[in-house]
């Protein structure tokens, strides 16, 4: 382990934002992989790395930090599916079973990707609060919704990378629309192939005609498919309704079709309408995204991976959406899976690109919402 100096940092990347209102957006652990995938159990991970304190002299300031980086998290319809326990020496994060979308997500695996990427920003927040987090995944078999907790281990300095994730962590939005026709440089590709590995996860980047059609295809089959069920339409409408107070996605429309579509030519956006296909094939980089394995490990691994790459390219001035629609049709996952010979299941795939517009901050639960006693 190399030799680290305690230090905390005390700049708040959201300061000036409400904690926890209709709106506002609230704040990584160094884990080695063996450390975070190690069939440990709570016992082992806390004889291993007794807590040293996560929050320390300031409870709530290092909570309201916690919470935020829980809260900037992207998730499936923005259902936000996640709940958290704030303790001295530990967060818990558990899954907010009352915020599925059974049709759409039957198994909560994108609930889970969700909360994989909520993980991330509590491993972020915890580093640079001058910990390494050490984190056993589902410890308790009883409660599967308990997804991850969070111990704070002995002192740690995060990285410049790490920094830099934390600091872009408020400006990160989903970008469903179109992109400006700029390629996103090689060195760039590299650094969120790069960000993706780090998480344990494997990446594509489809980049043959072949391929990019093949996967458009499935897309848009995947996106009639889903369309024609009546009550799946319905769910779409719900989470895409901008009331309750916390709910709804900027850009996209109720029935989840974006309000801009992206890339025309190439596809049909989220869902229910097909849009007219026309114009010159973008030129968005399209990276495929899986883990080790397609149970709610892998699809924590999926989640922390996904919050990593869209950091890195925010810190790098890039948008990015998902295309989940293949992934949710399991005949066509394992048609794409085959067609563009991955290592494995498919968990999401995302288009990258830069922005032609801003997209405003989404609405966001409250922190009293998230935060359980
Ligand atoms: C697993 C997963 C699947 C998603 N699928 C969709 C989708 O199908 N359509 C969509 O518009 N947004 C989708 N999103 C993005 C959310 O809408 C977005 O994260 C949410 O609105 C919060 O906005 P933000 O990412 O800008 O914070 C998905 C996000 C995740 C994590």
């Amino acid at each position: 382990m190399k030799e680290t100096t305690m230090r905390r940092v005390t700049g708040d990347p959201w300061a000036g934002t409400p904690t926890g209102t209709h709106g506002g957006r609230d704040g990584e652990e160094r884990v080695t992989f063996d450390e975070r995938h190690a069939t440990q159990t709570l016992a082992d991970a806390q004889r291993k790395q007794p807590a040293r304190g996560l929050v320390g002299r300031d409870h709530d300031q290092d909570r309201n930090m916690v919470a935020r980086a829980v809260m900037s998290a992207p998730s499936l319809h923005n259902a936000q599916p996640w709940l958290l326990r704030v303790r001295p020496d530990r967060v818990e994060l558990y899954r907010d079973t009352s915020r599925a979308l059974p049709l759409i997500d039957p198994h909560g695996r994108e609930a889970t990707i969700s909360c994989g990427a909520a993980l991330f920003g509590i491993r972020l927040a915890v580093a640079m609060q001058g910990h390494q987090a050490v984190v056993p995944l589902l410890p308790d078999p009883d409660t599967p919704s308990h997804l991850a907790t969070v111990l704070a281990g002995p002192p740690y300095e995060a990285s410049a990378e790490e920094e830099h994730l934390f600091e872009v962590m408020p400006r990160r939005r989903w970008h469903p629309g179109p992109f400006v026709p700029r390629e996103v440089p090689d060195h760039v590709t590299a650094e969120l192939e790069t960000a993706v590995r780090a998480e344990d996860a494997w990446v594509r980047d489809v980049r043959s005609t072949a391929q990019r059609e093949a996967l458009t295809g499935l897309t848009n089959r995947a996106a009639e498919v889903l369309a024609r069920g009546r009550a799946y339409r319905d769910e779409v409408a719900t989470w895409n309704r901008r009331v309750p107070v916390g709910r709804g996605v900027p850009g996209v429309r109720r029935d989840g079709a974006a309000e801009h579509p992206p890339a025309p030519g190439l596809w049909r956006t989220r869902l229910v309408r097909p849009d007219t296909v026309d114009g010159d094939p973008h030129r968005d980089l399209l990276l495929v995204v899986g883990a080790r394995s397609d149970d709610p490990r892998g699809w924590l691994a999926a989640g922390q991976a996904l919050h990593r790459l869209l950091l890195a390219a925010t810190a790098r001035g890039l948008v990015a959406s998902t295309l989940t629609q293949v992934v949710e049709v399991p005949r066509l996952r394992e048609a794409l899976a085959s067609a563009l010979r991955l290592p494995g299941a498919p968990q999401f795939v995302v288009r990258v690109g830069y922005p032609t517009s801003e997209v405003p901050s989404p609405p966001v639960r409250s922190a009293a919402d998230v935060v359980l006693g």
